[in-house]
């Protein structure tokens, strides 16, 4: 969990988030995580982790399956909207959006994070950006797609995709330490919400279910 930042479970819960502030006002969203929070650039990388096809973006605007695995808008993107932001944040790879639209919010979401996490964080802090709450993974292997799928498991969380998930975190916990460390002025902090959300799939009757 991070120490300076008072992040409330629910909002660790909903999204693995990356939020620059400055002067206390939040002017962009920028989203790394999982597919939970890809707004879609599963749709330019060979995956068969699709969601651009109906039940998918019934509810979105348009009825349009954008490649978020959400029958409408993602947790991001709600986010975004509190903020005062767009009401949508787009995906990274999307070739219908440039740089200029990623100002005010991008989301990387997939599985080559770790590597560009790093570069980018460099680049944020090269542009000015001192305090940065950067987020972690969720337990990715109790997600409900991955428990359904896990039949000769009896529906259990899949280890290995909470390795990853595990082992992701602590390269942002370290990479964290490291950029402290190293550029003069930035604070950095790393919200871990896997432990947190462990505590609850494994006790859920502790928290009201
Ligand atoms: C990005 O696209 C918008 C229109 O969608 C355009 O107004 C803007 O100039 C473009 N920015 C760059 C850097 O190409
Ligand atoms: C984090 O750093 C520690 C100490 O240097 C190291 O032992 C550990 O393997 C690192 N973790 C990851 C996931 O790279």
């Amino acid at each position: 969990m991070g120490k300076r930042l008072p992040v409330s479970i629910l909002f660790l819960a909903l999204a693995p988030l990356l939020i620059i502030a400055v002067h206390a006002k939040v002017p962009a969203v920028i989203v790394f995580g999982d597919s939970s929070v890809d707004a879609g650039n599963n749709n330019f990388i060979p995956t068969v982790a699709r969601s651009n096809f109906q039940p998918y973006g019934r509810d979105f605007s348009g009825g349009k399956a954008t490649g978020r695995f959400s029958n409408g808008r993602i947790a991001t993107d709600f986010i975004s909207e509190a903020f005062g932001l767009r009401p949508t944040i787009p995906a990274y790879l999307d070739p219908a959006y440039n740089i200029s639209d990623f100002a005010v919010g991008v989301t990387f979401a997939s599985n080559f994070l770790a590597g560009i996490a790093e570069g980018f964080l460099r680049q944020l802090y090269g542009l000015g950006a001192r305090k940065i709450s950067l987020g972690g993974l969720p337990p990715m292997g109790c997600m409900p797609l991955e428990r359904t799928t896990n039949m000769m498991g009896q529906r259990a969380c899949v280890d290995r995709y909470n390795v990853v998930a595990a082992d992701f975190n602590g390269k942002m916990n370290n990479l964290t330490e490291k950029l402290n460390a190293e550029l003069p002025g930035a604070q950095i902090v790393f919200s871990n919400p896997y432990f947190p959300l462990m505590g609850i799939i494994r006790q859920p009757s502790l928290y009201g279910t």
